[in-house]
């Protein structure tokens, strides 16, 4: 997402200053003329550093662990960087005076929803270490916003999907454990037939429905986010979907579709910490930020991820 959100800036005529640990990150990956610092977000001094040497209108944060599975077996490494360092940031931005963050929440925070579609008044109530650890930084932003002035929006993305549509970058992950990019390994048969996960889910097919949405609308909404917070005070949060929800089996049908070609799959056990259905509402993105998205069907958002893993850029 970061990758996509530089390019974006560039395109937009900003200047942008990449800060990254590499731990999931492509150094290749950040366009020549970006200025790249290698660092942790839980490392003060060199935050310290990185912020006397520039002036920043603002931060874009998208520095986490994100994989709802690995949180449930490994919480402790969630709630450390997710939160803990996210704390470190937050401070270092505050002693730099810097007063404008974006912030990469994510529709895990509502758990399992009582709602067709999930907007901003539904309840909040993770089922996973993942979806806790964004939600204790969306309530420490309130708190930052009354006691530092600090003004954000929380981007809570629902199912962030497919590639830059100039092929350039995509999802390269290590393991990959994405829906999308694994049912496109399967096609080409760069890994064992795609696992299923669960098919006795309370939903139409019975699997799990989700609400894909392309990376660059997901980008568009953070240069709005930020252009937003110039005029409005506090901490604000906005679900970004395209408030259409898909099942793993629709998936793979519309991958047999895009490519042509047949998805081997075989179905497997439920995977932990797994709501059933997660689908957004974004009518406030749209009223209040302006977001409009642009790549919003499912088979196209499938073509661009389908042109980047017939030719793998970095990621
Ligand atoms: N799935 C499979 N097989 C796979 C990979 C995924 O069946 O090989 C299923 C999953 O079980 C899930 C759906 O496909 O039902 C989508 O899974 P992803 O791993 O692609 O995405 P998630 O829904 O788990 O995760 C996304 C975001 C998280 C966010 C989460 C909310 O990546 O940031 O939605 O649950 F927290």
């Amino acid at each position: 997402m970061g990758s996509h959100m530089v390019r974006y800036l560039l395109t937009n005529q900003h200047e942008v200053v990449v800060y990254d640990n590499l731990s999931t990150g492509h150094r290749q990956a950040v366009p020549r003329g970006v200025t790249f610092a290698h660092g942790d977000i839980g490392d003060a001094a060199r935050l310290a550093r990185v912020f006397a040497t520039h002036r920043f209108d603002a931060v874009i944060h998208f520095c986490a662990r994100s994989l709802v599975g690995e949180s449930v077996v490994d919480p402790y490494a969630y709630y450390r960087n997710n939160v803990a360092n996210t704390l470190v940031l937050l401070s270092a931005m505050n002693e730099a005076g810097v007063q404008r963050l974006v912030f990469s929440s994510t529709a895990a925070v509502f758990g399992n929803p009582h709602a067709e579609h999930i907007d901003e008044g539904h309840a909040t109530a993770p089922i996973n270490p993942y979806g806790q650890s964004k939600l204790m930084i969306e309530h420490v932003l309130e708190d930052a916003a009354r006691a530092y002035g600090l003004r954000s929006v929380a981007l809570r993305y629902f199912n962030a999907a497919g590639a830059d549509p100039d092929g350039s970058i995509g999802e390269a992950h290590d393991p990959e454990t994405h829906l999308i990019p694994n049912v496109l390994k399967a096609v080409l048969g760069q890994s064992a037939a795609l696992k299923v996960f669960g098919d006795d889910y309370d939903t139409r097919d019975g699997t799990c429905v989700r609400d894909y949405v392309h990376v660059n609308d997901l980008a568009s909404a953070h240069l709005l986010a930020i252009d937003y917070l110039a005029t409005h005070e506090g901490a604000f949060r906005f679900n970004l979907g395209n408030g259409e929800g898909f099942s793993v089996r629709e998936v793979i049908a519309a991958a047999e579709r895009v490519t042509g070609k047949p998805v081997p799959h075989e179905i497997a056990p439920r995977r932990a910490g797994d709501p059933a259905t997660l689908v957004a509402s974004s009518e406030l993105a749209r009223l209040e930020l302006g977001w409009e998205p642009r790549i919003t069907r499912l088979d196209d958002i499938l073509a661009s991820a389908w042109r980047w893993h017939l030719d793998p850029g970095f990621g």
